[in-house]
């Protein structure tokens, strides 16, 4: 008994460095490369943390909204560009950030 116990709170303890992680490469990848954009809304992008600009954003869907971050977006308010502008990124880090932008403005 104490053995299988020993082996779940090592198994939580992974998933939780897991989940850290890509969390981390979210925040990085944004910082990095959308930040310019979303962090102040230059350019009509929804801004970071504004939950009025992403609400109706998120209710068409993360798959949506990860399409639209990989290979670009031309919207009404302006045009999101393919990773924006970083094609350097993998998909991971986008759509890591996409998740990073999407937790908080929601
Ligand atoms: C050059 C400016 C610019 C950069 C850099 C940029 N974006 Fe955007 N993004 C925009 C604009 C402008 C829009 C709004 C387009 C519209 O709805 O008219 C947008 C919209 C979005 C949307 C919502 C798309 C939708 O369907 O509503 C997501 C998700 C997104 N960006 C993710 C990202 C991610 C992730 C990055 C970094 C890898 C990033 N953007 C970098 C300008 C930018």
């Amino acid at each position: 008994m104490k053995k299988i116990l020993t082996v779940a709170a090592a198994g939580l303890m992974m998933m939780g460095a897991t989940t850290t992680a890509m969390a981390d490469a979210g925040e990085k990848t944004f910082k990095m490369a959308c930040f310019a954009c979303h962090g102040t809304g230059a350019a009509g992008a929804p801004k970071f943390g504004d939950k009025a600009a992403w609400g109706p954003r998120i209710k068409k869907g993360k798959a949506t909204l990860y399409q639209h971050a990989l290979h670009g977006f031309k919207g009404k308010s302006g045009t999101m560009p393919a990773k924006g502008g970083r094609t350097d990124l993998s998909d991971a880090d986008v759509k890591a950030a996409v998740d990073y932008m999407v937790a908080h403005g929601q």
